[in-house]
């Protein structure tokens, strides 16, 4: 991965990085995972999950935001992490980094084929009952035939139209805040107070369950921090940037909650398409397929992005040294990395084809956590060795206060997890380090 500083216009503003934040963070987590969570973890009482999560996932973009700033390079976690720690910590961020981005682009798919499917059941003609899901026999299950043919058709498009793919996101941020306010703001009349009573059916434990599954929802916000070398008052726009594409995302999520579970009995949201599902169960079915499809538009250009992203992780990593050289060659004609672009899709679509959304998540955000206290620490190390920024970059305030917050706070999320999800990730893990050890052993023998 190349460290070298490169020159960016710094034009961005706090509404920009508010903007950028919410483009990215909104997706799966509140049009997918929002009704199994209520359905199996937390009741209503998901409102205070999302408050939880919310805040964890505040401290660690303040202290994301100051890594940021202080090392405006491109590598996100793995570069920064170089800088603090060295080489060999600085891999086990990268390659969770890179878990992070494919299980979030399968989980993206994942849950863009519950819509496509619960659609295309509505017009009565679904696909055999074998292809809707991920594997599970009992239900009759076995791939979801959709998540893995979408996702391999995006790594095609990626692989050689990916800056037009991405325009669309710009338009298709209006279409996703056009249908969760068309949600919001209808659903309220469907609302049956009742509903929501009991507020707490699994106790406080459901919530923090729930909080740990739906700290998902939020991810996407380190693309406001990884911004910070364009951004014209760092010190000023950062804090508030992250601060308020927080604060509206959970705002959102609360109200899509509080309608959700107002309309239907949580006990029978543990369904696909849950948004579209509620204004169906109100026999609303026009506006249900208009938000079916502006679920299917949004997810998909989310689900670009992320695999946009993980290739050009690969790319970098293997480039540095520290993956398979066959990643970092680029096509000649079209200037995009190929190979790392076909790994990423092809493992992703292995992945979203077998594995259920709930189960994605979760292993994504256990990934996704150990690298944020990883840099949480990083904070407070790079504090005790260099002290304050002084040059006007972002700082975090209260060190080492907040981030001794944040780590404590990631560990609570961490371990509500299930077994199996560590279970998983233990195998992650297991494969990281050989192939760590693999290529040491070759750099080892390429210099002796
Ligand atoms: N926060 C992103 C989503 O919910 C990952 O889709």
């Amino acid at each position: 991965m190349s460290m070298e500083s490169i020159p960016l216009k710094k034009n961005l503003g706090t509404l920009d990085l508010v903007l950028l934040g919410l483009g990215a963070v909104i997706g799966t987590g509140i049009f997918v995972v929002t009704g199994a969570a209520a359905a199996t973890y937390a009741g209503p009482g998901l409102i205070f999950s999302f408050i939880i999560a919310g805040f964890v996932i505040f401290l660690m973009g303040l202290c994301y935001a100051e890594l940021a700033s202080r090392y405006p390079v491109v590598g996100g976690p793995y570069a920064y992490m170089l800088q603090i720690a060295g080489k060999r910590l600085a891999w086990v961020a990268g390659w969770y980094t890179i878990w992070e981005y494919l299980l979030a682009s399968a989980s993206v798919a994942s849950g863009w084929s519950g819509y496509v499917n619960g659609f295309l059941n509505g017009l009565g003609v679904g696909l055999p009952v074998i292809f809707q899901a991920s594997f599970n026999p009992e239900q009759g299950t076995y791939v979801d035939l959709i998540a893995v043919s979408m996702t391999l058709l995006v790594t095609w498009l990626v692989s050689f139209e990916a800056k037009k793919a991405l325009r669309l996101n710009n338009f298709m941020f209006f279409i996703k805040f056009g249908i969760i306010a068309l949600f919001i703001i209808v659903g309220i009349f469907f609302v049956e107070p009742s509903n929501w009573q009991p507020l707490l059916p699994f106790g406080f434990s459901g919530v923090a369950s729930g909080a740990a599954l739906l700290f998902f929802a939020f991810l996407g916000f380190d693309s406001i921090s990884m911004a910070a070398e364009e951004v014209k008052n760092p010190q000023k726009s950062l804090p508030l940037g992250i601060f308020f594409a927080i604060g509206i995302s959970a705002l959102l999520y609360i109200l899509v909650t509080l309608v959700l579970t107002g309309i239907v009995p949580f006990t029978e949201l543990n369904v696909k398409d849950p948004v579209a599902f509620a204004l169906r169960y109100v026999d609303q079915h026009v506006l249900a397929s208009i938000v079916s499809v502006g679920a299917i538009l949004t997810l998909l250009t989310v689900l670009i992005a992320m695999l946009y992203g993980l290739a050009r992780l690969l790319f970098a990593m293997s480039k540095g040294g520290l993956l398979p050289r066959y990643m970092n060659q680029v096509n000649k004609k079209t200037g995009v990395p190929t190979n790392a672009t076909w790994t990423a899709g092809i493992i992703t679509s292995i992945f979203t084809g077998l594995i259920p959304l709930q189960q994605l998540a979760e292993i994504t955000n256990l990934v996704t956590l150990i690298v944020m206290m990883m840099l949480a620490i990083g904070v407070i190390v790079i504090r005790k060795r260099e002290g304050k920024p002084t040059d006007g970059s972002f700082y975090v305030p209260l060190v080492p206060l907040v981030p001794i917050l944040a780590v404590l706070s990631t560990l609570y999320l961490i371990f509500q997890l299930s077994l199996l999800t560590w279970l998983l990730f233990l195998v992650v893990t297991f494969i990281g380090y050989i192939i760590f050890i693999v290529n040491q052993r070759k750099t080892a023998h390429k210099t002796s």
